[in-house]
């Protein structure tokens, strides 16, 4: 049977009282319908198709795949309404699998379960067993245990209540009987909702197998409603990437102080401090050891690296053996080479650093060259930018600047030179000599501080 997968997210998401759909809301630092994608993706289906409503624009720039379905649902009906929109565009021989957009951590092992479990007269349901059941559609079982129907929360008796088995809101079932079954829903109910769950009392009737799937995994199957759901998954979902992290051999000294906002991947012995986040793609070579307080995002880190606390990197690439911080801001465009010093209070954009070259403390390099065994006095500041256009720094190797210096792009520090304290530097230097733009020290003997006029 062909696939063809349909994602519900056309819900205004009420509960989260917020001006942006709900799917839009971002669980590490990803919006949640795009992890349900990414899950729906492994699966290589025929086709996936998106229902979309509430503020639907923002949702589709958000999801730029170019082999999507968008399907608008212009009033929001019910989860029935909702994929009774895309059936037009259903072939008969498929199977369709229903997500929900705001069930951002379901595994791609579970849906191959349901799908596999599914065929043309027979469909999958995953539910699964909560402690605290309220608020999901409850599965009801006849004496036998089959499948009867679905239950809403706001259509239950009290009895129906205390069931703990719920209907997670996934679903495989073959598009001939589904669109058949669709034709046949109403909203005779407590929300006046043309409700998907219904067609499960259908399908019960007709004797059609309900083959049942149950996830142990009470986080996979959570819906999110309002954000205290949203930051349970959230809390949920950093425990498995830390946990996996820890697997893989990297110490952290505090699991619940570390979250992971996109793929890590590193070498022996890494260590990580408190409060560190890592977001983006970043690779950490051996040893690398990350001070506490420090915010790094899409970085490549080369081995012995050591990144003090209070640092925040993003978007660059730090060779072997260098030390950062603390306090270090390492702006996207930076690339340092082996063995560099970038000490506190320095910031970097757009600039290179060869081995072995020091930037030690309070320093602004933009839009730099630097070469190797370099010394940045104190304080120093390339001026980059004159108001209008920015302009490049190149310091070659060897080179001393001495503390307080202006940089005046563009300009060039030729190799060996060195730079006296508190220049200006407008002007090219000539290699291995000292330049400076100081005037001379004076004394004034016998001179007097201005007194308060009386
Ligand atoms: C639904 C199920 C419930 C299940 C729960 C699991 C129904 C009637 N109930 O309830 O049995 O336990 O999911 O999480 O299906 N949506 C639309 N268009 C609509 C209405 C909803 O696209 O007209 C989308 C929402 O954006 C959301 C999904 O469908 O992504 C589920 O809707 P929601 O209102 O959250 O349903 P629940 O009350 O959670
Ligand atoms: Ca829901």
């Amino acid at each position: 049977m062909k696939l063809s997968i349909i994602i519900l997210a056309a819900g205004l998401g009420k509960r989260m009282r917020s001006e942006q759909p709900k799917v839009l809301h971002q669980l590490a630092d990803k919006p949640l319908i795009r992890h349900v994608v990414n899950a729906a993706l492994t699966l290589k289906p025929d086709n996936i198709n998106i229902v979309y409503g509430y503020k639907g624009e923002q949702v589709r720039k958000a999801i730029i795949d170019t082999h999507i379905n968008w399907i608008e649902q212009a009033q929001q009906l019910g989860t029935g309404h909702a994929v009774a929109q895309v059936m037009p565009k259903i072939a008969d021989d498929a199977l369709v699998l229903v997500l929900c957009g705001d069930v951002p951590l379901i595994s791609p092992t579970t849906l191959q379960t349901l799908c596999s479990q599914a065929d043309a007269n027979s469909l999958g349901l995953l539910t699964v067993e909560l402690d605290n059941p309220q608020g999901y559609g409850r599965v009801i079982r006849n004496a036998q245990g089959q499948v009867e129907r679905i239950v809403e929360e706001k259509d239950a008796n009290a009895n129906q209540k205390k069931i703990r088995e719920v209907n997670a809101g996934v679903y495989s079932i073959p598009a001939t009987h589904l669109r058949r079954w669709l034709a046949l829903l109403n909203n005779d109910n407590a929300q006046g909702e043309y409700y998907l769950t219904d067609i499960i009392a259908l399908a019960a009737q007709e004797n059609l197998p309900i083959h049942t799937t149950q996830t142990d995994n009470s986080y996979e199957v959570m819906g999110v409603n309002d954000r205290t759901q949203l930051a349970t998954l959230e809390r949920y979902y950093q425990t498995q990437q830390v946990n996996r992290l820890m697997l893989a051999g990297v110490t952290v000294l505090d699991p619940t102080r570390l979250d992971i906002r996109g793929t890590v991947q590193t070498g022996h012995d890494v260590s990580i401090d408190v409060n560190v986040i890592l977001e983006g793609e970043i690779i950490l070579g051996d040893r690398v050891k990350i001070g506490p307080h420090t915010v790094i995002r899409n970085a490549k880190i080369g081995d012995d690296v050591e990144i003090l606390s209070h640092s925040v990197i993003d978007d660059v690439v730090i060779g072997a053996g260098c030390c950062i911080g603390p306090f270090a801001r390492l702006r996207p465009g930076t690339l340092l080479a082996e063995k560099v010093k970038i000490g506190n209070f320095v910031e970097m954009k757009k600039s290179k650093v060869d081995h072995g070259s020091k930037i030690s403390h309070l320093s602004y390099i933009g839009d730099s060259e630097v070469g190797s065994d370099v010394n940045i006095g104190a304080g120093t500041i390339t001026c980059n930018y004159d108001g209008a256009n920015k302009y490049k720094t190149i310091i070659e190797d060897r080179v001393f600047i001495g503390s307080d210096t202006q940089l005046v792009a563009p300009v060039t520090v030729g190799a060996g030179s060195t730079i006296g304290a508190g220049s200006t530097i407008t002007k090219n230097t000539p290699p291995d000599a000292l330049t400076l733009t100081r005037t001379r020290q004076e004394t004034i003997v016998g001179w007097q501080r201005p007194r308060k006029k009386s």
